[in-house]
């Protein structure tokens, strides 16, 4: 039973299934420019455009440049290890299918799990930070909604009384990106690089603003950046270094996303050259862009009035130049938009691997006969996603979203350092340096990070890993392809 449950996928049935260009098959019209372009759509996000504002407030103060430096080193060697897996195994099911090589069943539908938890919940906390900024668009303009968008809803559990908020813009969002995941994988990339260019370009350009007003404005600059570790006001993540490390748990959310690159491996045209590429160079750039839009946006607006839901607007609007308002406004609507897509893009790409390896029902792996997509997983996973963006909050949704990421990212670093002791002898087109100290380092950060997040978010995800345990004895190991093939 035990050996059972450690039973390892071998890596020859793996890699035919990656090569495999049989009827079902997905597209393969992904290049290496595509890929960073879907990497850097998928990290910038309501981490840059929304958290760095109560990252600072709450918890870092003006160093939450130092939360990011943290988590960015953290994701830069799990982006390492990734970049190895990636290229060794290219098969779309990322984190998952490198579990299920190195460590077994168990362990990989743990992790496949945990980045169902990861994309779903990061596709809703997306959303619901979307609806936050077309709202703040539409009040900059003063526009009157003929409806109000977060209408409230009262029922009783119970014999109590409870009232709601329904979020009818992040619902609306998650169906209509849905539906552009329905259509096909070449059309999403599309939209995700107009998206992603447009995003940036905000970047650069509030970046450009607050550079220029530093030059005409350094004693205020300095002034705000003083102090820049705040004095800890007594507990635990309140200033001080225990509050940029909570902050480097908070803003860890900015860097989700780039091991989405992974996922598309079976839809990359040269998945052993261009995943490595795709990984680390969309982690870079985005890396060098959050410290530059922290460090300056702590230093044009003073931390303690950045807890808002539009802080880099916020930032512009402080610099006093009205169209930077808009275009951040503009530029986060669309950037929050690709984050979603290439969330629930990871997301129906994953399910799709474990249902094609037995551990979820078939159905979830039907291709649709023109589209060439998992369509049928699409809907379900959208509808689900719809519901939890529409009744669920903002922090509630982001903190669960960290822990599993996280455990995704130790497992990782730990499957690529197992690998590399078992078995040297397996080709590997990029190979993470210093092994096994970055694998070791990638799992230090992760899990000291996982360590500093609430213990709400924690019982949470306790939960769901419970959830998951339970489909995994009741269905999934009876259904596994493996071990149907073992029993012959
Ligand atoms: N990194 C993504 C974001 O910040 C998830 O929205």
């Amino acid at each position: 039973m035990a050996s059972q449950l450690f039973a390892k996928k071998p890596l020859n049935v793996i890699m035919q299934e990656a090569t495999a260009t049989h009827e079902h098959s997905l597209k393969r019209s992904l290049g290496p420019i595509n890929l960073v372009t879907l990497g850097i759509g998928a990290i910038i996000g309501t981490g840059i455009f929304t958290l760095t504002g109560v990252a600072a407030a709450q918890f870092a103060g003006p160093a939450v440049v130092l939360s990011f430096v943290v988590a960015g080193i953290g994701c830069i060697f799990a982006g390492l290890c990734y970049a190895e897996f990636a290229a060794m195994i290219p098969i779309s099911g990322s984190a998952y299918t490198y579990g299920y090589a190195t460590m077994g069943e168990l362990v990989a539908w743990i992790i496949g799990w945990a980045l169902v938890l990861e994309y779903a919940f990061g596709a809703a906390t997306v959303a619901v930070g979307w609806s936050g900024y077309v709202s703040s668009l539409l009040g900059y303009f003063g526009a009157k909604l003929p409806f109000n968008p977060t209408p409230s809803i009262a029922f009783s559990l119970f014999g109590h009384a409870l009232s709601a908020k329904v979020d009818i813009f992040a619902f609306a969002a998650i169906v209509i990106v849905t539906a552009i995941l329905v259509i096909g994988v070449r059309e999403s990339a599309n939209f995700n690089s107009g998206a992603v260019m447009i995003k940036v370009s905000v970047v650069l350009i509030f970046i450009g603003l607050a550079v220029v007003y530093a030059f005409g404005h350094r004693s205020h600059m300095i002034a705000n950046w003083h102090p820049f570790i705040p004095k800890n006001l007594g507990q635990f993540g309140q200033f001080g270094w225990s509050g940029i490390m909570r902050g480097a748990s908070l803003v860890f959310f900015a860097y989700i996303g780039f091991d989405a690159v992974s996922t598309a491996a079976q839809e990359s045209r040269n998945p052993q050259k261009d995943m490595p590429f795709g990984i680390l160079g969309s982690l870079i750039i985005c890396t060098i862009l959050y410290i530059l839009v922290s460090g300056l946006l702590t230093g044009v607006k003073n931390y303690t009035t950045l807890n808002s839901p539009d802080p880099v607007a916020e930032g512009a609007a402080a610099i006093g130049v009205g169209w930077g308002i808009v275009a951040v406004d503009i530029g986060a609507i669309a950037g929050l938009a690709s984050v979603m897509l290439v969330m629930l893009l990871g997301q129906s790409r994953i399910l799709y691997t474990m249902a094609h390896d037995g551990l979820l029902p078939q159905w979830i792996s039907r291709i649709h006969g023109r589209f060439r997509t998992p369509y049928l997983t699409s809907i379900a996973v959208g509808c689900f996603v719809a519901f939890l963006a529409a009744f669920f909050p903002i922090v509630f949704l982001g903190l669960l979203v960290s822990l599993g990421t996280l455990l995704a990212f130790t497992i990782v670093c730990l499957g690529v350092w197992i690998m590399r002791v078992k078995r040297p002898d397996i080709p590997r087109p990029f190979r993470a340096p210093w092994v096994p100290f970055v694998p070791i380092a990638g799992m230090v950060i992760s899990l000291t990070l996982m360590a500093t997040g609430t213990l709400a978010a924690k019982i949470a995800f306790g939960s769901w890993l419970v959830v998951g345990l339970v489909i995994y004895f009741g269905y999934s190991r009876k259904h596994s392809q493996l071990r149907i093939r073992a029993r012959g």
